[in-house]
Protein backbone atom coordinates (compact mmCIF):
# COMPACT_ATOMS: atom_id res chain seq x y z
CA UNK A 1 0.00 0.00 0.00
CA UNK A 2 0.91 3.68 -0.74
CA UNK A 3 0.20 6.25 1.84
CA UNK A 4 -0.19 9.96 0.46
CA UNK A 5 1.04 12.59 2.91
CA UNK A 6 -0.17 16.54 3.03
CA UNK A 7 1.27 19.19 5.21
CA UNK A 8 0.00 22.59 4.76
CA UNK A 9 -0.35 23.83 7.76
CA UNK A 10 2.11 27.12 8.07
CA UNK A 11 4.50 27.65 5.94
CA UNK A 12 5.98 24.79 3.83
CA UNK A 13 4.14 22.85 1.38
CA UNK A 14 5.00 19.23 1.61
CA UNK A 15 3.56 16.02 0.22
CA UNK A 16 5.08 12.32 0.95
CA UNK A 17 4.73 9.16 -0.33
CA UNK A 18 5.51 6.30 2.55
CA UNK A 19 4.62 2.57 2.08
CA UNK A 20 2.90 0.43 3.93
CA UNK A 21 5.49 -0.26 6.50
CA UNK A 22 6.14 3.71 6.82
CA UNK A 23 9.29 3.74 4.79
CA UNK A 24 9.80 7.13 3.14
CA UNK A 25 10.27 6.78 -0.75
CA UNK A 26 9.77 10.20 -0.52
CA UNK A 27 9.69 13.58 0.93
CA UNK A 28 9.28 17.01 -1.02
CA UNK A 29 8.81 19.87 1.21
CA UNK A 30 8.68 23.40 -0.77
CA UNK A 31 9.57 26.38 1.44
CA UNK A 32 7.87 29.63 1.77
CA UNK A 33 10.45 31.28 3.69
CA UNK A 34 11.71 33.44 1.04
CA UNK A 35 8.34 34.62 0.36
CA UNK A 36 7.07 35.73 4.05
CA UNK A 37 11.36 36.72 5.19
CA UNK A 38 10.50 40.70 4.47
CA UNK A 39 8.13 40.42 7.46
CA UNK A 40 10.02 38.74 9.64
CA UNK A 41 6.99 36.66 10.46
CA UNK A 42 4.68 34.00 8.81
CA UNK A 43 1.85 35.93 6.64
CA UNK A 44 -1.17 33.92 6.82
CA UNK A 45 -2.78 35.15 3.43
CA UNK A 46 0.66 34.92 1.89
CA UNK A 47 0.99 31.77 2.85
CA UNK A 48 -2.36 30.32 1.78
CA UNK A 49 -2.03 31.89 -1.66
CA UNK A 50 1.55 29.96 -1.95
CA UNK A 51 -0.16 26.76 -0.69
CA UNK A 52 -2.47 26.96 -3.42
CA UNK A 53 -0.38 27.83 -6.21
CA UNK A 54 2.75 25.10 -4.90
CA UNK A 55 0.82 21.83 -3.89
CA UNK A 56 -0.09 20.27 -7.77
CA UNK A 57 3.45 20.55 -8.25
CA UNK A 58 4.67 19.33 -5.00
CA UNK A 59 2.43 16.37 -5.08
CA UNK A 60 3.70 15.30 -8.61
CA UNK A 61 7.26 15.56 -7.57
CA UNK A 62 6.62 13.76 -4.37
CA UNK A 63 4.88 10.83 -6.83
CA UNK A 64 7.27 10.87 -9.39
CA UNK A 65 10.35 10.68 -6.35
CA UNK A 66 8.26 7.77 -4.61
CA UNK A 67 8.11 5.80 -7.76
CA UNK A 68 4.29 5.86 -7.39
CA UNK A 69 0.97 6.57 -9.20
CA UNK A 70 -1.85 8.38 -8.04
CA UNK A 71 -3.55 4.73 -8.47
CA UNK A 72 -1.11 2.83 -6.13
CA UNK A 73 -2.28 5.81 -3.14
CA UNK A 74 -4.32 3.34 -1.23
CA UNK A 75 -4.74 6.06 2.14
CA UNK A 76 -4.33 9.72 1.98
CA UNK A 77 -3.33 11.34 5.51
CA UNK A 78 -3.97 15.26 5.55
CA UNK A 79 -2.89 18.03 8.14
CA UNK A 80 -6.33 18.64 10.18
CA UNK A 81 -5.05 21.14 12.21
CA UNK A 82 -3.46 23.12 14.19
CA UNK A 83 -2.40 25.84 12.19
CA UNK A 84 -3.80 28.65 9.84
CA UNK A 85 -6.81 27.71 8.79
CA UNK A 86 -6.43 29.01 4.98
CA UNK A 87 -3.07 27.34 4.86
CA UNK A 88 -4.87 23.78 6.68
CA UNK A 89 -7.98 24.14 4.11
CA UNK A 90 -5.71 24.26 0.96
CA UNK A 91 -3.91 20.62 2.01
CA UNK A 92 -7.18 19.12 3.36
CA UNK A 93 -9.46 20.27 0.66
CA UNK A 94 -6.81 18.47 -1.89
CA UNK A 95 -6.12 15.83 -0.12
CA UNK A 96 -10.49 14.98 0.54
CA UNK A 97 -11.04 15.73 -3.57
CA UNK A 98 -8.60 13.24 -3.53
CA UNK A 99 -10.14 10.49 -1.81
CA UNK A 100 -13.79 11.06 -2.79
CA UNK A 101 -12.48 10.95 -6.28
CA UNK A 102 -10.67 8.09 -5.92
CA UNK A 103 -12.87 6.61 -3.25
CA UNK A 104 -10.30 5.84 -1.07
CA UNK A 105 -9.88 6.94 3.15
CA UNK A 106 -8.69 9.70 4.44
CA UNK A 107 -7.31 10.44 8.00
CA UNK A 108 -7.29 14.08 8.63
CA UNK A 109 -4.29 14.81 10.94
CA UNK A 110 -3.33 16.45 14.29
CA UNK A 111 0.17 18.01 12.92
CA UNK A 112 1.25 18.16 16.31
CA UNK A 113 0.88 14.24 16.58
CA UNK A 114 2.78 14.00 12.95
CA UNK A 115 5.22 15.68 14.90
CA UNK A 116 5.42 13.88 18.25
CA UNK A 117 5.89 10.27 15.95
CA UNK A 118 8.36 11.44 13.70
CA UNK A 119 11.43 10.73 16.34
CA UNK A 120 10.84 6.73 14.90
CA UNK A 121 10.79 7.87 11.07
CA UNK A 122 14.07 6.71 9.53
CA UNK A 123 16.01 8.91 6.05
CA UNK A 124 17.20 6.63 3.03
CA UNK A 125 14.20 4.65 2.69
CA UNK A 126 14.89 2.59 5.71
CA UNK A 127 11.80 1.24 7.95
CA UNK A 128 11.13 2.89 10.98
CA UNK A 129 12.11 2.18 14.31
CA UNK A 130 9.16 0.20 16.27
CA UNK A 131 6.69 2.38 18.04
CA UNK A 132 6.36 0.28 21.65
CA UNK A 133 3.97 2.00 23.86
CA UNK A 134 3.69 3.76 26.43
CA UNK A 135 6.34 6.81 25.62
CA UNK A 136 7.09 10.68 26.21
CA UNK A 137 7.30 12.80 23.61
CA UNK A 138 8.69 16.27 23.99
CA UNK A 139 7.50 18.28 20.91
CA UNK A 140 9.27 22.02 20.41
CA UNK A 141 8.65 24.03 17.58
CA UNK A 142 7.35 27.51 16.25
CA UNK A 143 4.07 27.05 17.84
CA UNK A 144 4.25 24.92 20.51
CA UNK A 145 6.52 23.40 23.43
CA UNK A 146 4.26 19.96 24.43
CA UNK A 147 5.44 17.46 26.78
CA UNK A 148 2.79 13.81 26.48
CA UNK A 149 2.71 10.56 27.71
CA UNK A 150 1.73 8.76 24.81
CA UNK A 151 -0.17 5.63 24.87
CA UNK A 152 -1.91 3.49 22.54
CA UNK A 153 -5.48 5.34 22.46
CA UNK A 154 -4.36 8.36 24.54
CA UNK A 155 -2.30 10.63 24.86
CA UNK A 156 -1.84 12.32 27.77
CA UNK A 157 -0.59 15.88 27.93
CA UNK A 158 1.88 16.42 31.31
CA UNK A 159 3.26 20.28 30.36
CA UNK A 160 2.56 22.58 27.93
CA UNK A 161 4.05 26.49 27.30
CA UNK A 162 1.52 29.11 28.72
CA UNK A 163 3.50 31.77 26.44
CA UNK A 164 5.71 31.70 23.52
CA UNK A 165 6.74 28.38 22.23
CA UNK A 166 10.41 27.92 21.87
CA UNK A 167 10.80 28.38 18.37
CA UNK A 168 8.96 31.72 18.43
CA UNK A 169 11.43 32.65 20.97
CA UNK A 170 13.73 31.94 18.80
CA UNK A 171 12.49 33.63 16.25
CA UNK A 172 12.15 36.86 18.16
CA UNK A 173 15.12 37.16 19.65
CA UNK A 174 16.72 36.63 16.32
CA UNK A 175 14.29 39.63 14.81
CA UNK A 176 15.19 41.76 17.41
CA UNK A 177 19.12 40.62 17.27
CA UNK A 178 18.81 41.34 13.30
CA UNK A 179 19.44 37.93 12.02
CA UNK A 180 16.64 37.48 10.39
CA UNK A 181 14.11 34.54 10.20
CA UNK A 182 13.87 32.06 11.13
CA UNK A 183 15.51 32.75 13.88
CA UNK A 184 16.34 28.75 15.29
CA UNK A 185 18.74 28.01 12.55
CA UNK A 186 20.94 30.99 13.19
CA UNK A 187 21.32 31.08 16.80
CA UNK A 188 22.50 27.59 16.72
CA UNK A 189 24.98 28.21 14.58
CA UNK A 190 25.97 31.51 16.49
CA UNK A 191 25.67 29.92 19.62
CA UNK A 192 28.31 27.71 19.01
CA UNK A 193 30.81 29.54 18.92
CA UNK A 194 29.63 31.08 22.58
CA UNK A 195 29.95 30.36 26.18
CA UNK A 196 26.90 29.85 27.03
CA UNK A 197 26.92 29.86 30.82
CA UNK A 198 28.10 33.24 30.67
CA UNK A 199 24.79 34.65 31.00
CA UNK A 200 23.16 33.31 33.29
CA UNK A 201 19.16 33.30 32.88
CA UNK A 202 16.62 32.43 35.39
CA UNK A 203 14.50 28.82 34.26
CA UNK A 204 11.58 29.76 33.30
CA UNK A 205 8.24 28.35 34.94
CA UNK A 206 4.48 28.75 35.13
CA UNK A 207 4.87 30.25 38.81
CA UNK A 208 2.05 28.49 40.07
CA UNK A 209 3.70 25.00 40.65
CA UNK A 210 2.73 23.23 37.45
CA UNK A 211 4.74 21.52 35.30
CA UNK A 212 4.17 23.89 32.46
CA UNK A 213 6.64 26.19 30.45
CA UNK A 214 7.16 29.78 30.31
CA UNK A 215 9.35 31.68 27.83
CA UNK A 216 7.89 35.34 27.98
CA UNK A 217 10.12 36.17 30.76
CA UNK A 218 13.27 35.03 29.25
CA UNK A 219 12.38 36.48 25.86
CA UNK A 220 11.76 39.83 27.95
CA UNK A 221 15.19 39.60 29.48
CA UNK A 222 16.87 38.49 26.82
CA UNK A 223 15.43 41.81 24.89
CA UNK A 224 16.88 44.11 27.72
CA UNK A 225 20.06 42.58 27.26
CA UNK A 226 19.62 43.77 23.98
CA UNK A 227 18.56 46.83 24.03
CA UNK A 228 21.16 47.69 27.00
CA UNK A 229 24.09 46.98 24.00
CA UNK A 230 21.96 48.68 21.31
CA UNK A 231 21.16 46.04 18.92
CA UNK A 232 17.99 47.56 17.69
CA UNK A 233 17.11 45.15 14.52
CA UNK A 234 19.47 46.69 11.84
CA UNK A 235 20.62 43.58 9.75
CA UNK A 236 23.89 42.24 11.65
CA UNK A 237 26.35 39.81 10.15
CA UNK A 238 25.52 36.24 12.56
CA UNK A 239 29.40 36.19 11.40
CA UNK A 240 30.42 38.88 12.51
CA UNK A 241 28.91 39.23 15.87
CA UNK A 242 31.21 40.89 18.54
CA UNK A 243 31.86 38.45 21.10
CA UNK A 244 29.83 39.24 24.23
CA UNK A 245 26.77 39.06 21.54
CA UNK A 246 27.32 35.49 20.43
CA UNK A 247 27.54 34.42 24.67
CA UNK A 248 24.43 36.58 24.90
CA UNK A 249 22.66 34.12 22.15
CA UNK A 250 24.80 31.42 23.46
CA UNK A 251 23.26 31.74 27.13
CA UNK A 252 19.56 32.32 26.10
CA UNK A 253 19.56 29.03 23.65
CA UNK A 254 21.51 27.53 26.66
CA UNK A 255 18.37 28.79 29.12
CA UNK A 256 15.96 27.23 26.23
CA UNK A 257 17.67 23.58 26.68
CA UNK A 258 17.98 23.80 30.54
CA UNK A 259 14.40 24.26 30.79
CA UNK A 260 13.01 21.49 28.46
CA UNK A 261 15.96 19.23 30.51
CA UNK A 262 14.71 20.39 33.59
CA UNK A 263 11.06 19.08 32.68
CA UNK A 264 12.08 16.27 31.33
CA UNK A 265 14.01 14.69 33.99
CA UNK A 266 11.30 15.81 36.70
CA UNK A 267 8.33 13.96 34.77
CA UNK A 268 11.12 11.00 34.71
CA UNK A 269 10.77 11.07 38.39
CA UNK A 270 7.77 11.01 39.06
CA UNK A 271 6.68 8.61 36.21
CA UNK A 272 9.75 6.84 34.53
CA UNK A 273 10.44 7.57 31.08
CA UNK A 274 10.54 4.82 28.93
CA UNK A 275 11.58 5.85 25.70
CA UNK A 276 11.90 9.93 24.84
CA UNK A 277 11.03 11.22 21.67
CA UNK A 278 12.19 14.58 20.82
CA UNK A 279 10.39 16.36 17.46
CA UNK A 280 9.17 19.68 15.93
CA UNK A 281 11.53 22.07 14.43
CA UNK A 282 13.36 23.18 17.48
CA UNK A 283 14.50 19.50 17.76
CA UNK A 284 16.89 20.18 14.76
CA UNK A 285 18.97 22.49 17.68
CA UNK A 286 22.44 21.12 17.91
CA UNK A 287 23.23 21.16 22.74
CA UNK A 288 19.49 20.39 22.71
CA UNK A 289 19.89 17.18 21.00
CA UNK A 290 23.48 16.93 22.59
CA UNK A 291 21.83 17.51 25.97
CA UNK A 292 18.95 15.22 25.76
CA UNK A 293 21.18 12.54 24.25
CA UNK A 294 23.35 12.83 26.69
CA UNK A 295 20.42 12.99 30.33
CA UNK A 296 19.35 9.76 27.99
CA UNK A 297 22.70 7.82 28.57
CA UNK A 298 22.96 9.08 32.07
CA UNK A 299 19.49 8.09 33.17
CA UNK A 300 19.16 4.90 30.47
CA UNK A 301 16.75 6.27 28.78
CA UNK A 302 16.56 5.53 24.80
CA UNK A 303 16.06 8.89 23.34
CA UNK A 304 15.42 8.90 20.09
CA UNK A 305 16.05 12.30 17.64
CA UNK A 306 14.77 12.88 14.69
CA UNK A 307 16.69 12.60 11.90
CA UNK A 308 16.88 16.85 10.79
CA UNK A 309 14.83 16.27 7.39
CA UNK A 310 11.42 15.28 10.13
CA UNK A 311 12.25 17.64 12.39
CA UNK A 312 10.93 21.07 10.72
CA UNK A 313 7.19 20.57 9.17
CA UNK A 314 7.11 17.88 6.54
CA UNK A 315 4.32 15.72 5.29
CA UNK A 316 6.54 12.39 5.63
CA UNK A 317 5.62 12.63 9.59
CA UNK A 318 1.54 13.32 8.68
CA UNK A 319 1.65 10.46 6.42
CA UNK A 320 3.15 7.98 9.26
CA UNK A 321 0.69 9.63 11.97
CA UNK A 322 -2.06 8.82 9.71
CA UNK A 323 -0.63 5.40 8.83
CA UNK A 324 -0.53 4.59 12.75
CA UNK A 325 -4.32 5.62 12.91
CA UNK A 326 -5.11 3.69 10.03
CA UNK A 327 -3.94 1.03 11.59
CA UNK A 328 -5.48 1.42 14.73
CA UNK A 329 -8.12 0.97 12.37
CA UNK A 330 -9.30 4.84 13.77
CA UNK A 331 -11.52 7.49 11.51
CA UNK A 332 -11.42 7.80 8.00
CA UNK A 333 -13.81 9.17 6.32
CA UNK A 334 -13.26 12.01 4.55
CA UNK A 335 -16.36 13.80 5.08
CA UNK A 336 -15.36 13.74 8.49
CA UNK A 337 -12.31 15.27 8.48
CA UNK A 338 -12.65 19.22 8.98
CA UNK A 339 -9.92 22.23 9.38
CA UNK A 340 -9.51 23.69 12.64
CA UNK A 341 -6.97 26.18 13.67
CA UNK A 342 -6.64 24.87 17.40
CA UNK A 343 -6.46 21.85 18.07
CA UNK A 344 -4.60 20.17 21.29
CA UNK A 345 -2.81 17.14 21.69
CA UNK A 346 -5.11 14.28 23.45
CA UNK A 347 -8.31 16.10 22.26
O1 LIG B 1 7.97 22.53 13.44
P1 LIG B 1 8.22 23.77 12.68
O2 LIG B 1 8.78 23.67 11.29
O3 LIG B 1 6.94 24.65 12.55
C1 LIG B 1 5.97 24.69 13.53
O4 LIG B 1 5.13 23.76 13.59
O5 LIG B 1 6.04 25.67 14.30
O6 LIG B 1 9.20 24.66 13.57
C2 LIG B 1 9.73 25.86 13.12
C3 LIG B 1 10.54 26.47 14.24
C4 LIG B 1 10.99 27.90 13.94
O7 LIG B 1 10.64 28.71 15.05
C5 LIG B 1 12.51 27.78 13.84
O8 LIG B 1 13.21 28.93 14.27
C6 LIG B 1 12.80 26.59 14.73
O9 LIG B 1 11.73 25.70 14.48
N1 LIG B 1 14.07 25.96 14.41
C7 LIG B 1 15.10 25.86 15.29
C8 LIG B 1 16.16 25.24 14.58
N2 LIG B 1 15.73 24.96 13.32
C9 LIG B 1 14.44 25.40 13.24
N3 LIG B 1 15.22 26.27 16.56
C10 LIG B 1 16.39 26.06 17.16
N4 LIG B 1 17.46 25.48 16.57
C11 LIG B 1 17.39 25.06 15.29
N5 LIG B 1 18.45 24.49 14.71
ZN1 LIG C 1 5.30 21.97 13.01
Amino acid sequence: MIVLGIETSCDETSAAVLDGDGRVLANVVSSQMAAHARYGGVVPEVAARAHLENLPAVLEEALTRGGARLEDVGLVAATAGPGLIGALLVGLSAGKALAFARGLPLVGVNHLEGHLFSAFLQPGGEPPLPVAYPFHGLVVSGGHAELVRVEERRIVPLARTRDDAPGEAFDKIARRAGLGYPGGPVVDRVAMRGQGDRFPFAIGRAGDGSRDFSFSGLKTAMLRQLEKRGVDGSRLDPELLPPELVDLLASFQRAIVAALLDRVASVHAEEGIRVLALSGGVAANTELRATLAGWGLEAGVPVHLPDRTFTTDNAAMIAWAGLLRFRRGEGTDPAAAVARSRWPLGT
